[in-house]
């Protein structure tokens, strides 16, 4: 049996991904996976165990020995678990936005987190979103795209987010640190953020989520066709 298509979704910070991603799975029924969650998860179990954020070792350990699962929650919200524990709002604090980024570059936790993610995506049907889902996690993937947009859109985009959930936002400050999070993310040695050579751009400035996920719906849906 040819296995239903795996969509991969890779971009840098605020481009748009987890709303896309979210809804180019509704459209296709597929299982959608926010890989960027499953880095915060390892930032915060590191944490929560003392260890220092910086010990390659002891955060690749602690990532390794985690039990991770994604669950349905109320209004169509994903939770997230770890060892049994709702941790969805735990890992969006801004500490653990910023501590996301350095442990996620831990060759033992990312190690541990491809390896999951494989699993999840092994029948696939599913719409993975992250970093290194086209390169390294999937590069087999039948529907690679690279999402994207000027810094200065995901800035504000991130700071609009910001104020509707009723949390102050300074745009200048946001684009500060959307710069040196892309800079840290497209750097580092193990599995840095790159488009593939053969994923498709989508630069969403001027665009909405409805033209980005009909686009890339219509790519799955070619990728598919043969598929039963
Ligand atoms: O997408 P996000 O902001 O929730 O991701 C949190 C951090 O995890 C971000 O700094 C980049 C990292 N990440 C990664 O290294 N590889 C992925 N596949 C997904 C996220």
């Amino acid at each position: 049996m040819t296995r239903r298509p795996i969509v991969a979704i890779d971009g840098p910070a605020g481009a748009g991904k987890s709303t896309v991603a979210r809804g180019v799975a509704a459209r296709l029924g597929f299982t959608y996976v926010d890989t960027g969650a499953m880095y915060r998860a390892a930032a915060l179990r590191c944490v929560q165990n003392g260890n220092d954020p910086a010990d390659a070792e002891a955060c690749g350990a602690a990532a390794a020995a985690m039990r991770l699962e994604f669950a349905p929650g109320a209004g169509g919200v994903q939770r997230v678990l770890a060892d049994g524990e709702d941790i969805t709002d735990a890992i969006r604090t801004p500490e653990i936005s910023a501590l996301s980024s350095p442990v996620s570059k831990h060759p033992g936790v990312r190690r541990a987190m491809t390896a999951l993610q494989r699993e999840m995506g092994a029948r696939g049907g599913v719409v993975m979103e992250g970093r290194d889902i086209g390169t390294v996690v999937y590069p087999d993937a039948e529907v690679k795209v690279f999402l994207t947009a000027s810094a200065g859109e995901r800035a504000r985009r991130r700071a609009a987010e910001r104020a509707a959930a009723g949390v102050e936002a300074d745009v200048a400050a946001i684009l500060r640190e959307i710069n040196e999070r892309d800079e840290r993310d497209s750097t580092r040695l193990e599995a840095p953020l790159r488009q593939a050579d053969d994923a498709r751009l989508l630069v969403t400035d001027g665009l909405t989520p409805e033209q980005v996920i009909d686009a890339i719906v219509a790519w799955a849906n070619e990728a598919g066709e043969g598929a039963p």
